[in-house]
């Protein structure tokens, strides 16, 4: 197993090129199932969820190849429409599957998710939309098994009890295909939602609404395949902005907007940080002191989840104290411990973890536990006096692109130890 070594204490200086988003990729790739012929998306980045994602579509009968940021997605096969254990328990994502599968088929079989190291994530609110739209919902042996009486579904009225990112995307994909009109209330909006309408819309759909808080679909009886580039990730240039705060360092971001960060930028902003829109990129220069800031992690349109534990981060670098809220997973905190071990004086008290400032990190050796929490160590370890140790990177490489490779010029002195080294 991969590890990454950082010996701290270099500014980040220079440009950064942002890869395409993969919480925007999984859905798309996902959607293909949609339609027969060939779809070609471009700007997908080179990660381990994506190539989980494409040999899901090839277990379910599609061809499916990634070579230099392309995906090329064939179906002219018949579809087999059962997800199974082994790849759903690699990536929850798996289950973007559902939607597609069942508006094509009129049948599927899918692994349940189960929980992971965040949380429980149920499925509850998917399975709900499905049933709304006409289709029988049976659990077996921990699938989920979905067939839809006359093979196609219905529109329906579906209201979210909450926001759902993924079970937003699988209920759009599913009305998509459905007979009449769904309106779906208390949507997600994240800017990955917007997305997978541009996509779904460019296949031939008929959605509105997507990125506000209701969208309207209008069934359409088949879509046809597409060519299509992926927009820019906002978490990984969060990550890159966080960074470059934490290094006082100063970072230009090829390729990502303002819009999808409105909420980040506010609180480096109020942290301290320089954040200014350059050419079709972002800006970033961090200063000295880093001001306390309290966040509360909410749904698109505020702070996200997926940048909570890289801001706690910088948080332990703040003169002075601040609390950090996180609404959205139960159990997102895991972080915390291993930012301790590398000095940091943060304590949690059910969903608030106070994060009381340092002046100094110091490197060890830690662990990560899952996608985020990884990239905060990566980060800490950045900033850290000595060296520090990122133990079991497969979490990293499951959302960042070559993330040493993207640091060491911009100063960083980081290495990726194989794990037979
Ligand atoms: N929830 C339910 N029932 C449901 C669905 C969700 O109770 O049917 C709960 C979850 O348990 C959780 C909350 O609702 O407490 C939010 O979950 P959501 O469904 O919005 O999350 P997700 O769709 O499973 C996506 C991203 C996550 C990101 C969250 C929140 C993808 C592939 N994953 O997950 O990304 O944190 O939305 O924005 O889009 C990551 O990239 O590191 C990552 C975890």
């Amino acid at each position: 197993m991969d590890s990454i070594e950082i010996v701290g204490g270099n500014r980040l200086v220079g440009t950064v090129p942002i890869s395409g988003a993969k919480n925007a990729a999984l859905p798309i790739l996902a959607a293909a199932l949609l339609a027969d012929g060939e779809h070609v998306f471009r700007n997908v980045p080179n990660l381990r969820d994506v190539h989980t994602m494409t040999r899901l579509l090839e277990r379910l009968g599609a061809q499916a190849e990634y070579t230099d940021g392309q995906v090329r997605v064939n179906l002219s096969r018949a579809i087999e429409p059962t997800a199974p254990y082994d790849l759903v328990k690699q990536m929850r994502a798996s289950v973007l599957v559902l939607g597609p599968l069942v508006a094509r088929c009129g049948r599927a079989v899918v692994s349940l998710p189960g929980g992971c190291a965040i949380g429980a994530r149920p499925i509850d609110q998917h399975l709900k939309g499905l049933s709304a739209m006409g289709a029988d919902v049976e659990l077996h042996h921990g699938y989920v098994e979905v067939t839809v009486p006359g093979g196609r579904l219905r529109g329906s009225d579906i209201a979210l009890d909450f926001p759902t990112h993924t079970g937003t995307e699988n209920l759009m994909c599913a009305a998509v295909l459905a007979k009449g009109r769904t309106t779906l209330t208390n949507c997600a909006r994240e800017p990955e939602i917007e997305e997978l309408a541009r996509v779904l819309n460019k296949m031939g759909g008929r959605i509105e609404g997507a990125g506000t808080s209701v969208i309207s679909i209008e069934g359409v009886d088949s879509l046809h395949p597409i060519d299509h580039a992926i927009i820019p990730d906002r978490i990984e240039a969060g990550t890159f902005m966080v960074a470059a705060a934490a290094t006082a360092g100063d970072l230009l971001l090829e390729g990502i907007g303002f819009e999808p960060l409105e909420a980040v930028i506010a609180k480096l902003r109020e942290a301290g940080a320089t954040v200014e829109r350059e050419g079709d990129g972002i800006r970033v220069v961090g200063s000295r002191p880093i001001r306390p800031t309290d966040v509360i992690t909410q749904p698109h349109p505020g702070f996200p989840t997926d940048m909570q534990a890289q801001f706690m981060m910088l948080m332990c670098l703040a003169k002075g104290t601040s609390r950090i809220t996180e609404t959205v997973f139960e159990n997102r905190f895991m972080h915390v411990s291993e930012l301790n071990r590398m000095g940091a004086k943060i304590q949690v008290n059910g969903r608030t973890a106070t994060v009381k400032g340092v002046d100094r990190l110091e490197g060890a050796e830690v662990m990560a536990t899952d996608l985020r929490a990884s990239a905060s160590l990566v980060v800490a370890g950045l900033v850290a006096e000595g060296t520090t140790y990122v133990r079991r990177v497969y979490h990293l490489d499951r959302g960042y692109e070559h993330i040493e490779e993207k640091l060491i010029p911009l100063g960083a002195n980081i290495e990726r130890v194989s794990g037979n080294a």
